[in-house]
């Protein structure tokens, strides 16, 4: 089965597209086919590439962003998608103005050792190497759950 999975943060131009982007080159280094995509739940950077801040941090760890376009959440994204998983608990509630929420979940759940319970918003914190390199926990965690997943079919 192809999992589709739709990241979801606040602004699509920092965590979101940087899960996905993460999630897509972590997925093809192990082999496992996925259907990826993000979204905002606000609209204000709709059609915007990612933040350049972002895009620098995820360049240097060899992540490439600059294809990737801001969309908002649609109402459909939560039954078309498998899987929601949103940044932080205020992703989790604003989806609720968009549809049911029974296929949301939080990011940091897949990497219950690091100890975070949601990814800080770099746009504010500034800290995007932190955002990304906890990115890169919590995906790697995601895709060890689809692979034991599998396994039990
Ligand atoms: P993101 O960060 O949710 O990780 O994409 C943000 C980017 C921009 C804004 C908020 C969050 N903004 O308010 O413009």
């Amino acid at each position: 089965m192809t999992h589709r999975i739709l990241f979801v943060c606040l602004g699509n131009i920092c965590r979101s597209p940087t899960a996905e982007a993460v999630t897509r080159a972590k997925a093809a280094a192990r082999g496992l086919e996925l259907i990826l995509d993000s979204a905002g739940t606000g609209n204000w950077h709709v059609g915007k590439p990612p933040y350049a801040p972002m895009q620098d941090a995820a360049r240097i760890k060899g992540y490439d962003l600059s294809p990737l376009r801001a969309r908002q959440v649609r109402p459909a994204d939560l039954s078309d998608f498998d899987h929601v998983i949103v940044m932080d608990n205020d992703n989790a509630s604003d989806l609720a103005s968009f549809g049911p929420t029974d296929r949301v979940a939080l990011f940091t759940d897949y990497a219950p050792h690091v100890g975070a319970s949601y990814i800080p918003d770099p746009y504010f914190t500034r800290d995007f190497e932190g955002a990304l390199a906890l990115i890169e926990d919590c995906a790697e965690g995601l895709l060890d759950t689809l692979e034991r997943d599998a396994r039990q079919d």
